[in-house]
């Protein structure tokens, strides 16, 4: 018997004793995939966090904010993150003394915030947003004036289907920027035929090369109706694992060996059973923050998914 078909086994006992369900997002690695409940994108994850009536522990295999949500959404419930070293450096290139400044300077403006922000943050905007949902968060707000944290190209990006005037903190994803013009031209020329989709935290160079952009889950969709025999994929590489399950017909290609999220990479399946054995890496939100975060959070899950 491999190792991991093991530690599957003794990690499916042990979600069982704890009454624990496994929530992995698309860019983990291949075996935590494979392991989880439930996969996909921060909001199907958000979803699944707030709806889960099931269980008591939720184990969620991703980066700090993502089981920092979970944990508001589902206060009753114990949150576990395997790794808590696993952050997003996007997420904390924005604090709450930050925003409380540039709230300052546009008062009565509304703040959507993208989910990769801390809790202290959510708690201090008005909505969330995720990648799925972004152009339709916008939308659905009255003002006709809209500030947005942290990603300036997802804010970018919206900024383009929408009437709204737009601002923005110039907050980035270090492995979605690292992504060339240069590498997507390169690949599309020895792929003649093939389709290029990407995320909306590329940047607006790489975007106008694509001809499509979603959140990762959205990737999913596009991969399946495609006419196209060949995608290449303008997101972290964690996305290729069920992307080739799910299309054993079709080629995905990475135009950049750069694509990886060093800290979407630390969660291993030793780390989910060590962190349930002994139910340690609980993620704690002070009720303060936790009830205005909350809002902002309930708030998006009202807004229809776009892609
Ligand atoms: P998705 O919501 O599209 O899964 O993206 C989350 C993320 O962190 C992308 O870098
Ligand atoms: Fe954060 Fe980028 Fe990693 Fe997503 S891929 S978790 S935005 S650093």
């Amino acid at each position: 018997m491999t190792d991991n078909v093991v530690l599957k086994r003794e990690l499916k006992a042990l979600l069982k004793v704890r009454k624990a369900i496994m929530l992995s997002h698309n860019y983990q690695r291949d075996e935590v995939q494979e392991a989880a409940d439930v996969t996909g994108d921060s909001l199907a994850l958000s979803q699944a966090a707030a709806m889960d009536a099931k269980s008591d522990v939720i184990v969620f295999c991703g980066v700090r904010f993502m089981a920092e949500s979970a944990a508001i959404l589902s206060p009753q419930k114990t949150v576990i993150l395997p790794r808590m070293d696993a952050g997003c450096p996007m997420a904390d290139m924005i604090t709450p003394e930050d925003l409380i400044k540039e709230k300052e300077k546009r008062p009565g403006v509304p703040v959507v915030a993208y989910v990769n922000t801390s809790a202290a943050v959510k708690a201090l905007s008005d909505i969330c947003c995720t990648s799925a949902n972004a152009a339709a968060v916008v939308n659905s707000l009255s003002s006709d004036r809209v500030y947005m944290i942290p990603d300036k190209n997802l804010s970018h990006f919206v900024s383009l289907s929408t009437k709204k005037k737009m601002e923005w903190w110039e907050g980035h994803c270090p492995t979605h920027e690292r992504l060339k013009p240069s590498e997507v031209v390169k690949a599309k020329g020895d792929n003649p035929g093939a389709v290029f989709v990407c995320h909306p935290e590329c940047s607006p160079e790489v975007i106008k090369l694509a001809d499509h952009v979603c959140s990762t889950s959205g990737m999913y969709k596009f991969a399946k109706t495609t006419q196209a025999k060949t995608v290449i994929v303008g997101t972290e590489m964690g996305i290729l694992y069920k992307l080739k399950k799910e299309n054993p017909d079709k080629n995905f290609i990475l135009p950049s060996k750069s694509l990886i999220c060093p800290n979407m990479k630390l969660t291993t399946l030793e780390d989910v059973i060590e962190s349930l054995k002994d139910m340690k890496n609980v993620v704690r939100v002070d009720d303060a923050v936790r009830v205005k975060a909350k809002e902002a959070l309930d708030k998006m899950l009202r807004v229809p998914r776009d892609y």
